[in-house]
């Protein structure tokens, strides 16, 4: 995957109350085009897969029993340095400490519950996507 691009989850609460719509204009104003998308449901192994790097950290059990406890959104985003403009875009992981405009700041319930996931590098954005997205469906 070229390096102008990164990976995104919308968190199940914020997919529950209804914010897709929403979160998605604010990406899209911010001038990521969105190169594949998908609705589905984790199990709590395949969470738990997907945030493998934090099995050791005390908030891991907790953190995929909530990604597993709804639909999530996962979608590929495209545009120069997205990484690190899209971590921007999101805030902080606490919403307390999330930015005013950020996306979290708008529609995090709280650190673990905090309305998307962005990819940390370039590496880990290829990884990502490849968890959800064969190469055919990254367009
Ligand atoms: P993400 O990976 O979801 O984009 O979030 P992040 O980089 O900002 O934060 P990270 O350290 O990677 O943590 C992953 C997710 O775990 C939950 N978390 N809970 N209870 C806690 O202390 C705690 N710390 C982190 C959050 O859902 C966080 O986004
Ligand atoms: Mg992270």
């Amino acid at each position: 995957m070229a390096t102008n691009r990164t990976f995104t989850m919308i968190k199940p609460e914020a997919v529950a109350e209804g914010h897709n719509g929403a979160i998605l204009k604010m990406i899209e104003e911010a001038g990521f085009r969105i190169v594949a998308m998908k609705m589905v449901k984790l199990t709590k192994e395949r969470a738990g897969q997907f945030y493998a790097v934090h099995s050791q950290r005390p908030f891991y059990e907790s953190l995929c029993n909530y990604m597993s406890s709804g639909h999530i959104v996962a979608a590929v985003l495209e545009k120069d340095n997205a990484v690190a403009d899209f971590r921007k875009l999101i805030g902080a992981t606490n919403p307390a400490e999330a930015a005013e405009g950020t996306i979290r700041k708008r529609y995090a319930k709280s650190l673990e519950s905090n309305a998307v996931h962005g990819s940390d590098s370039d590496e880990n954005a290829e990884i990502e996507a490849n968890f959800y997205f064969s190469a055919l469906e990254k367009f």
